[in-house]
């Protein structure tokens, strides 16, 4: 038996899993100290209220016998109709027309990201944004895949554009983009589709904060973009929109137009989800399919506003200090210099040890995010305005 020794190639631990390490440690060393956490994008807000409805009343479906569930309906991977349905009225909403059969539902963004490389062969060459989720790079190593990046930096906003000499084949896009904030226009967006249509790639676009966009040029889909059903598929999650990280429910959109090798990757997908994977539960299913009704948009677009607050909170504290910061304003990251020359890893120190805030060292996110820290709008106002309190102080000295 031989192991992928291509985990070999890994770091030992995945970043968030680093921090989360780090900041245990810190804590058992100092019981006494409250420590306030704005590393990992995990949300505070409790579910909307339609939501928790939706989700009773499938619990009570679930104890009679006329009306349990047990697996989903096969026909779309085990997505129940009414949520899909409710998926597409999202999507027709900017613009975009989906069949039902081009909506696939799963438990979350990562892991669809992650599974989607069974239907690429390894030899294909890779494209990432550098800084970027460390997701995209970490399944690719598993895989062992060649990487190229695409580098996101000050000079391009962390906006890198296509470079038409480099040939890629498999190209990740995530915009409003993890970690930095930035966000691409439709008019940026359209050169990303015409490169991925050169080169008959195919761009794996995650739109998991695209609720947070408010400028209206800006894209909420890539699909808003001419002819990008022939060549992406776009993965969304609950997670940030509608608070699920703990609840689970995300969903990908395969386009029956998206053909490589005379193969269509929308039935290829089937074939892997039903094979591989048995559905969200049917509770969780009918709790999402509330999100995106007109009550369910009104209520989330409140913990949505109580986020986009807390950004502005961290925003003002960054402006008072004189500190440079991209994102906040159409994401729920801020992304921001570290101070007083310090690299990355030791900004996340000075921090934790000095304020007993935690955030996530920019490093963690690419060779280009060194030098950068990210921290999150998902905490409480409270936890937020204190952090922002005890920062304020600790820099001004
Ligand atoms: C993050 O903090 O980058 C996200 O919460 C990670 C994720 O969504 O998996």
């Amino acid at each position: 038996m031989k192991i992928n020794s291509n985990f070999l190639n890994l770091k030992d631990s995945y970043l968030f899993a680093t921090v989360g390490r780090k900041t245990t440690e810190f804590k058992k060393a100092h019981p006494d100290k409250k420590v306030i956490r704005l590393s990992i994008g995990d949300v505070t807000r409790p579910l909307a209220p339609v939501v928790i409805g939706a989700m009773h009343r499938a619990v009570d479906d679930m104890s009679r016998k006329e009306t349990f569930k047990g697996y989903g309906p096969d026909q779309y991977c085990y997505g129940y109709e009414a949520l899909i349905d409710s998926i597409k009225g999202s999507y027709a909403r900017k613009g975009i027309a989906l069949e039902s059969a081009e909506v696939f539902v799963s438990d979350g963004a990562k892991s669809d990201l992650g599974n989607i490389l069974d239907l690429f062969a390894p030899e294909n060459t890779v494209l990432v944004p550098d800084p970027v989720y460390p997701v995209y790079v970490d399944t690719n190593i598993m895989a062992g895949r060649k990487i190229l990046y695409a580098d996101a930096n000050l000079a391009n906003g962390f906006l890198p554009m296509p470079d038409f000499s480099v040939d890629a084949d498999i190209i990740y896009l995530c915009s409003p983009n993890n970690p930095t904030g930035a966000a691409y226009t439709k008019e940026q967006l359209k050169e990303w589709v015409r490169y991925a249509t050169e080169k008959n790639a195919v761009l794996l676009y995650d739109a998991a904060y695209e609720y947070f966009i408010t400028d209206p040029a800006l894209a909420r889909s890539i699909y808003q973009i001419e002819g990008a059903k022939k060549c992406a598929i776009e993965f969304c999650s609950y997670s940030k929109t509608a608070g699920f990280t703990g609840v689970r429910c995300g969903y990908t959109v395969v386009p029956q137009e998206l053909v490589r090798e005379g193969v269509s990757l929308n039935k290829l997908w089937a074939r892997r989800q039903s094979t591989k994977f048995n559905g969200v539960s049917y509770i969780t299913q009918m709790g999402a399919a509330a999100v995106f009704t007109e009550e369910g948009e009104k209520e989330i677009s409140e913990n949505l506003d109580y986020y986009r607050e807390n950004a502005k909170i961290i925003a003002n504290c960054l402006d008072g200090l004189g500190i440079f910061y991209t994102g906040g304003k159409n994401s729920p990251y801020i992304w921001m210099k570290c101070p007083l020359g310090m690299d990355s890893w030791e900004f996340f120190d000075y921090l934790l040890e000095n304020a007993n805030v935690v955030g996530t060292p920019g490093s963690g996110f690419g060779k280009n995010g060194e030098g950068f820290f990210r921290l999150t709008a998902f905490g409480t106002k409270e936890d937020t305005q204190e952090a922002c309190s005890r920062i304020e102080l600790l820099l001004r000295k």
